[in-house]
């Protein structure tokens, strides 16, 4: 028996590593215009929505761009990104993934996903898993990106979960401050030095177990 009565899972990063595919996106479009780009400052990325990265991303550049290149910037991004997703298979869910979405299911609890990315669907359709949830938050309808929990408290409400019976899964610092803020207990998946807000971390989904919270 769980405390919990809902899993609401981040998608990148926590169950396939399309965050590694949105690195290399960003990294190829900040080169293009002369910006720095590493890991480390992609760490504050994670999480945060298309237009919201990219306002990260110019402001440590030397110029200003009008709203019109900044929407052709993102959606060159965008291609970037979409063009490294088109030949995703089953086999790139990553470790523990899919057992980690039975145990829950097994368990009697509902299943759901936040993330803001709008290739979400996508995503979860070349991972051939989207029926494994029972709500999917459409990014298209969320007003604030994480940090904000808008998207955690979306998902609880149409699963018909209480924010307080819900467990949220995540591998960025934004989500995990949008899964507290939601007020839900946090997995952080990646560092307990970097997850600091969350309530346990552990290093992958392969570690996930419902009995530990
Ligand atoms: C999040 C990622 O899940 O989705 C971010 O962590 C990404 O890195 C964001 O920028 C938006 O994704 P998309 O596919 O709508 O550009
Ligand atoms: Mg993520």
């Amino acid at each position: 028996m769980s405390r919990f009565k809902a899993v609401i899972f981040d998608l990148d990063g926590v169950i396939t590593d399309t965050a590694h595919y949105h690195y290399l996106a960003w990294k190829r479009l900040a080169e293009s215009e002369g910006v720095p780009f590493d890991e480390a400052f992609n760490e504050h990325l994670k999480g945060v929505d298309r237009m919201g990265s990219l306002d990260l991303i110019l402001a440590r550049g030397s110029r200003s761009y009008t709203q019109d290149e900044k929407l052709a910037l993102a959606d060159t991004k965008n291609r970037h990104y979409q063009q490294l997703i088109a030949t995703m298979t089953p086999d790139d869910l990553l470790p523990g993934a899919l057992r980690a979405l039975e145990e829950v299911r097994a368990a009697g609890l509902k299943t759901g996903l936040a993330s803001v990315s709008k290739n979400a669907f996508t995503v979860l359709d070349r991972l051939g898993i989207r029926d494994r949830f029972d709500y999917v938050v459409d990014a298209a309808r969320i007003a604030n990106s994480k940090p904000h929990p808008e998207i955690f408290l979306t998902a609880a409400q149409n699963l018909g979960v209480a924010p307080g019976d819900c467990l949220g899964v995540e591998d960025a610092v934004a989500g995990v401050a949008s899964i507290k803020d939601a007020g839900m207990y946090a997995v952080g998946v990646g560092s307990p030095e970097v997850l600091t807000r969350a309530d346990r971390v552990i290093p992958s989904l392969q570690k996930f177990s419902l009995q530990d919270y």
